[in-house]
């Protein structure tokens, strides 16, 4: 694309690449932030906190502080132009900042890590889903088949790792081909498809019979069925659907182009987030109503409600193979952004391949997954903290410690650190009501926020 600006390729340039341009950066972080958080997690989350309620507090949570770290995450990544880690150092050391800041960017690689090695798990069960349903194993199931089906799937740690290692080979074999070849080719398909693929599956929905009735449920408002941990949950899941906290963003946001606005983009990014999100409700929800089933089964909803449902429909076979290919190209794009923290660093430390480092971060991985393949048979009784398996503790410090810090730290450094002058040409502001805004949302309201979650998460562990 830029063959003939040889001359002006410097500092302004990443040398792993850069998007062609704002809808590849919007597709791009849009496919991070799309994933198994939206489909698997929010309807479920929606479901047994109140639905409208939740929802309501959900979009504030992603308004008032998803927005902000964003911004904070592209803003950081277009300065340093680097892996976080890097980007950090860079950072750091232009603003005069002690260098325990670069903390953000290893803690970022290590979450990555943890963060796939499970993802990849759960992907694998979607892939897994997808050949069950197409080849009519739920056809006219009833319940205790459908829990039957899927206990015993999990029970099979053999069939699980098949699964998951089709997972991390595909995610591998497309991050290996580095941001133009691997990432936009990929994005530039699966992005346009999955919209396709949901619309297609809320049209099903609206002729399921139980539209009316799903609609009522997400956006009925039952303030007593949310509560406190209700809102805390809606802000920690504000967190982990816009893969923020990690460095991700902050990885995809050195390949922005600098004639790119971070505030349009980031706003557009989260609104498709949300609308991928609710839409998905939308599409699930009255399937569920039509068959006379419950909406709050927790993690179950789509891996034994959804395929007992499908099971009952006309051309449920289809749509249902269908809708795990839509789950799991979602969960493939975000799988990618998990990886690219790590893997821009080590090109950057070692000179290395991209490809060859690829596949060493997919094994290592994979090595680690096998750990959460475990937890749900052979290990399934071996508590690593409390009652926690080892899928259990990974997911939880991931998730609700080391995201919240991260975020954290994140919002705290653009808000505070980074010199005033480099925010303002980033982020194009003027001063007057937008740089009000900005300061105090980044500055006070995100942080505050982060730190309202994270302290009630330990205290409620440690009580
Ligand atoms: N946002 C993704 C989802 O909703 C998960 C994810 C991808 C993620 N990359 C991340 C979460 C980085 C946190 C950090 O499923």
């Amino acid at each position: 694309m830029s063959s003939g600006l040889g001359a002006e390729r410097g500092a302004d340039e990443s040398r792993h690449g850069m998007w062609s341009g704002r809808w590849l950066f919007v597709m791009a972080a849009a496919g991070s932030a799309v994933g198994l958080g939206n489909i698997w997690k929010f309807p479920y989350m929606a479901g047994e906190n109140g639905g409208g309620a939740f929802v309501v507090v959900y979009l504030l949570c992603v308004a008032l502080v998803g927005v902000p770290i964003m911004m904070a995450e592209v803003l950081l990544g277009r300065e340093g132009r680097l892996s976080p880690i890097n980007t950090m150092r860079a950072l750091t050391l232009t603003s005069r900042a002690s260098s325990a800041w670069v903390l953000i960017g290893w803690m970022g690689v290590l979450a990555g890590f943890l963060i796939l090695s499970y993802y990849a798990v759960i992907a694998g069960w979607a892939l897994k889903y997808i050949v069950s349903l197409a080849d009519g194993t739920f056809n006219g199931a009833n319940g205790e088949f459908a829990n039957r089906a899927f206990n015993d799937f999990l029970a099979n740690p053999g069939e699980m790792i098949l699964w998951q290692t089709v997972f991390m080979c595909l995610t591998v074999y497309i991050v290996a081909k580095g941001v133009t070849g691997g990432l936009e080719k990929a994005i530039r398909w699966f992005m346009p498809l999955l919209l396709v693929l949901l619309v297609v599956l809320l049209g099903y929905g609206i002729n399921s019979g139980g539209f009316e009735q799903g609609v009522d449920f997400m956006f009925r408002f039952d303030w007593d069925a949310l509560g406190v941990d209700g809102v805390l949950v809606a802000m920690g899941q504000a967190f982990f659907t816009l893969s923020l906290g990690m460095g991700a963003i902050m990885a995809y946001g050195a390949y922005v182009p600098s004639n790119v606005s971070i505030t349009t983009s980031v706003v557009t990014i989260a609104v498709l987030d949300t609308v991928v999100a609710i839409v998905a409700g939308l599409a699930i929800f009255p399937i569920v109503f039509a068959n006379g089933l419950e909406p709050d089964q927790g993690p179950g909803l789509m891996f034994v409600t959804l395929p007992l449902a499908f099971g009952q429909m006309p051309l449920g076979a289809l749509f249902g193979a269908l809708f795990f290919v839509l789950v799991s190209f979602a969960a493939i794009t975000s799988a990618i952004s998990l990886t690219e923290p790590a893997l821009a660093f080590l090109v950057e430390e070692y000179n290395a391949k991209r490809s060859r480092v690829a596949i060493s971060l997919g094994v290592i991985c994979w090595v680690l997954g096998l750990g959460s393949v475990f937890s749900f048979n052979l290990l399934a009784d071996v508590h690593v903290v409390g009652s926690m398996t080892f899928f259990d503790f990974v997911d939880y410090v991931s998730q609700n410690l080391m995201l919240p810090l991260g975020g954290l730290a994140i919002a705290l450094f653009a808000g505070f650190v980074l010199p005033k002058a480099n925010v303002r040409a980033q982020l194009g502001l003027k001063g007057g009501l937008p740089e009000f805004l900005w300061n105090t949302l980044v500055r006070f309201v995100s942080p505050l926020a982060v730190l309202t979650i994270f302290a009630y998460t330990i205290y409620k562990n440690i009580g």
